[in-house]
Protein backbone atom coordinates (compact mmCIF):
# COMPACT_ATOMS: atom_id res chain seq x y z
CA UNK A 1 0.00 0.00 0.00
CA UNK A 2 1.49 3.45 -0.93
CA UNK A 3 2.14 5.09 1.91
CA UNK A 4 0.87 8.58 2.79
CA UNK A 5 2.61 11.91 4.11
CA UNK A 6 1.31 14.91 5.90
CA UNK A 7 4.04 17.42 5.49
CA UNK A 8 3.83 20.50 8.05
CA UNK A 9 5.85 23.88 7.09
CA UNK A 10 6.11 27.61 7.85
CA UNK A 11 7.29 29.14 5.49
CA UNK A 12 9.08 29.22 1.65
CA UNK A 13 8.22 25.21 1.25
CA UNK A 14 11.03 24.30 -0.77
CA UNK A 15 11.49 21.12 0.93
CA UNK A 16 7.50 20.36 0.31
CA UNK A 17 7.95 21.26 -2.66
CA UNK A 18 10.57 18.32 -3.83
CA UNK A 19 8.67 15.85 -2.21
CA UNK A 20 5.74 16.10 -2.93
CA UNK A 21 7.10 16.71 -6.70
CA UNK A 22 9.39 13.24 -5.67
CA UNK A 23 5.57 11.73 -4.98
CA UNK A 24 3.98 12.89 -8.23
CA UNK A 25 7.31 11.76 -10.20
CA UNK A 26 7.18 8.15 -8.74
CA UNK A 27 10.70 8.92 -7.21
CA UNK A 28 9.35 8.32 -3.68
CA UNK A 29 6.37 5.46 -3.07
CA UNK A 30 4.32 7.85 -0.55
CA UNK A 31 1.33 10.13 -1.52
CA UNK A 32 0.83 13.74 -0.09
CA UNK A 33 -2.58 13.65 1.83
CA UNK A 34 -2.00 17.00 3.39
CA UNK A 35 -0.07 19.97 3.86
CA UNK A 36 0.07 22.16 6.86
CA UNK A 37 1.07 25.43 7.44
CA UNK A 38 1.27 27.31 11.14
CA UNK A 39 1.49 30.34 9.11
CA UNK A 40 -1.41 31.70 6.69
CA UNK A 41 -0.63 33.44 3.23
CA UNK A 42 2.59 31.90 2.88
CA UNK A 43 4.70 30.95 -0.68
CA UNK A 44 4.99 27.31 0.74
CA UNK A 45 0.36 27.18 0.68
CA UNK A 46 0.47 28.64 -2.76
CA UNK A 47 3.21 25.87 -3.93
CA UNK A 48 1.31 23.50 -2.80
CA UNK A 49 -1.95 24.74 -3.92
CA UNK A 50 -0.12 24.76 -7.81
CA UNK A 51 0.16 21.17 -7.29
CA UNK A 52 -3.28 20.53 -6.17
CA UNK A 53 -2.92 19.50 -2.78
CA UNK A 54 -4.87 19.00 -0.07
CA UNK A 55 -3.99 22.33 2.24
CA UNK A 56 -4.62 23.00 5.90
CA UNK A 57 -3.80 26.42 8.48
CA UNK A 58 -3.31 25.79 12.03
CA UNK A 59 -2.61 29.34 12.94
CA UNK A 60 -0.03 29.18 15.82
CA UNK A 61 -1.40 33.17 16.79
CA UNK A 62 -4.87 31.72 17.40
CA UNK A 63 -3.86 29.76 20.57
CA UNK A 64 -3.32 30.85 24.17
CA UNK A 65 -0.48 27.95 24.38
CA UNK A 66 1.58 25.44 22.99
CA UNK A 67 -1.02 22.22 23.93
CA UNK A 68 -4.02 23.85 22.48
CA UNK A 69 -2.20 24.60 19.51
CA UNK A 70 -1.00 20.71 19.41
CA UNK A 71 -4.08 19.39 19.62
CA UNK A 72 -5.22 21.27 16.93
CA UNK A 73 -2.64 20.25 14.92
CA UNK A 74 -3.59 16.40 16.05
CA UNK A 75 -7.26 16.85 15.69
CA UNK A 76 -6.09 18.08 11.60
CA UNK A 77 -4.04 15.62 10.90
CA UNK A 78 -5.79 12.70 12.40
CA UNK A 79 -8.54 13.48 10.03
CA UNK A 80 -6.32 12.05 7.64
CA UNK A 81 -4.02 9.79 9.23
CA UNK A 82 -0.97 9.93 7.32
CA UNK A 83 1.73 7.17 7.86
CA UNK A 84 4.44 9.86 8.56
CA UNK A 85 4.31 13.69 9.40
CA UNK A 86 7.21 14.95 7.49
CA UNK A 87 8.47 18.33 9.24
CA UNK A 88 9.75 20.69 6.09
CA UNK A 89 10.82 24.15 7.49
CA UNK A 90 8.16 23.36 10.57
CA UNK A 91 8.90 26.62 13.03
CA UNK A 92 7.41 25.23 15.91
CA UNK A 93 8.96 23.28 18.92
CA UNK A 94 6.35 20.44 19.31
CA UNK A 95 4.68 19.47 22.70
CA UNK A 96 6.34 16.10 24.19
CA UNK A 97 2.18 14.98 24.30
CA UNK A 98 2.07 15.48 20.67
CA UNK A 99 5.06 13.61 19.69
CA UNK A 100 3.69 10.42 21.62
CA UNK A 101 0.54 10.32 19.92
CA UNK A 102 2.63 9.85 16.67
CA UNK A 103 5.62 8.04 18.10
CA UNK A 104 8.49 7.62 15.36
CA UNK A 105 6.42 8.44 12.69
CA UNK A 106 7.48 12.28 12.88
CA UNK A 107 10.54 13.27 10.90
CA UNK A 108 12.45 16.56 10.46
CA UNK A 109 15.05 18.29 8.36
CA UNK A 110 17.83 20.40 10.85
CA UNK A 111 20.13 22.63 8.42
CA UNK A 112 23.40 21.22 10.78
CA UNK A 113 25.09 18.21 11.05
CA UNK A 114 23.40 17.24 14.54
CA UNK A 115 24.45 16.54 17.13
CA UNK A 116 25.89 20.17 15.91
CA UNK A 117 24.21 23.20 17.03
CA UNK A 118 20.43 22.04 17.43
CA UNK A 119 17.66 25.18 17.68
CA UNK A 120 18.50 28.43 15.40
CA UNK A 121 20.60 30.04 13.52
CA UNK A 122 22.99 27.09 12.98
CA UNK A 123 25.00 28.76 10.10
CA UNK A 124 25.76 31.87 11.93
CA UNK A 125 26.68 29.30 14.66
CA UNK A 126 29.09 27.23 11.93
CA UNK A 127 30.44 30.21 10.60
CA UNK A 128 31.47 31.71 14.04
CA UNK A 129 32.87 28.33 15.31
CA UNK A 130 34.95 28.44 12.30
CA UNK A 131 33.91 25.02 11.34
CA UNK A 132 35.31 23.76 7.94
CA UNK A 133 31.91 21.88 6.65
CA UNK A 134 28.14 22.61 7.70
CA UNK A 135 25.61 20.05 6.43
CA UNK A 136 21.70 18.91 7.06
CA UNK A 137 20.51 16.10 8.77
CA UNK A 138 16.92 14.18 8.51
CA UNK A 139 15.78 12.47 11.64
CA UNK A 140 13.09 11.03 14.04
CA UNK A 141 11.40 13.88 16.01
CA UNK A 142 11.35 13.03 20.12
CA UNK A 143 10.15 15.18 22.61
CA UNK A 144 13.98 16.77 22.97
CA UNK A 145 14.67 19.36 20.03
CA UNK A 146 16.69 17.95 17.12
CA UNK A 147 17.85 15.37 19.48
CA UNK A 148 16.19 12.04 17.54
CA UNK A 149 17.99 9.19 15.99
CA UNK A 150 19.48 10.18 12.88
CA UNK A 151 18.27 8.69 9.32
CA UNK A 152 20.34 10.73 6.77
CA UNK A 153 23.14 13.55 6.84
CA UNK A 154 24.70 15.26 4.08
CA UNK A 155 27.98 16.76 4.38
CA UNK A 156 28.42 20.64 2.79
CA UNK A 157 31.60 22.60 2.57
CA UNK A 158 32.22 26.14 4.08
CA UNK A 159 33.90 28.43 1.81
CA UNK A 160 36.34 31.36 2.98
CA UNK A 161 34.52 34.67 2.68
CA UNK A 162 30.59 32.74 3.23
CA UNK A 163 28.09 34.42 4.39
CA UNK A 164 24.74 32.90 6.50
CA UNK A 165 23.17 33.69 3.41
CA UNK A 166 25.48 31.84 0.97
CA UNK A 167 25.81 28.96 3.44
CA UNK A 168 22.36 28.14 4.04
CA UNK A 169 21.87 28.38 0.07
CA UNK A 170 24.68 25.68 -0.44
CA UNK A 171 23.08 23.59 2.72
CA UNK A 172 19.20 24.29 0.98
CA UNK A 173 20.61 22.78 -1.95
CA UNK A 174 21.55 19.48 -0.83
CA UNK A 175 18.46 19.20 1.22
CA UNK A 176 15.87 18.21 -0.46
CA UNK A 177 17.74 14.68 -2.42
CA UNK A 178 18.56 14.53 1.81
CA UNK A 179 15.08 14.51 2.48
CA UNK A 180 13.79 12.21 -0.26
CA UNK A 181 16.52 9.63 0.51
CA UNK A 182 15.94 9.70 4.08
CA UNK A 183 12.12 9.15 3.10
CA UNK A 184 12.74 6.44 0.84
CA UNK A 185 14.82 4.50 3.79
CA UNK A 186 11.45 4.97 6.06
CA UNK A 187 9.17 3.96 3.79
CA UNK A 188 11.18 0.84 2.81
CA UNK A 189 10.88 0.47 6.94
CA UNK A 190 14.67 0.32 7.12
CA UNK A 191 14.31 2.45 9.67
CA UNK A 192 11.21 1.60 11.56
CA UNK A 193 13.07 -0.15 14.17
CA UNK A 194 14.92 2.97 15.17
CA UNK A 195 11.48 4.77 15.40
C1 LIG B 1 15.33 24.52 5.63
O1 LIG B 1 16.65 24.94 5.51
C2 LIG B 1 15.19 23.57 6.81
O2 LIG B 1 16.30 22.74 7.02
C3 LIG B 1 15.04 24.54 7.95
O3 LIG B 1 14.23 25.56 7.45
C4 LIG B 1 14.42 25.68 6.04
C5 LIG B 1 13.07 25.60 5.38
O4 LIG B 1 13.17 25.83 4.01
N1 LIG B 1 14.47 23.91 9.09
C6 LIG B 1 14.75 24.26 10.34
O5 LIG B 1 15.52 25.16 10.61
C7 LIG B 1 14.05 23.46 11.40
N2 LIG B 1 14.61 23.69 12.68
P1 LIG B 1 11.95 25.47 3.06
O6 LIG B 1 10.71 26.12 3.68
O7 LIG B 1 12.31 26.11 1.76
O8 LIG B 1 11.84 23.99 2.98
Amino acid sequence: MTQTLAILMSGRGSNMAAIADACANAVLDARVTLVISNRPNTAGLSAARQRALQTAVVDHTLFDDRQSFDRALHKTLSAVQPDWIVLAGFMRILTAEFVDLWHGRIINIHPSLLPKYPGLNTHARALAAGDSKAGASVHIVTSELDAGPVIAQVHVPIHPGDTTESLAQRVLDQEHALYIKALQLCIKGLDKPAC
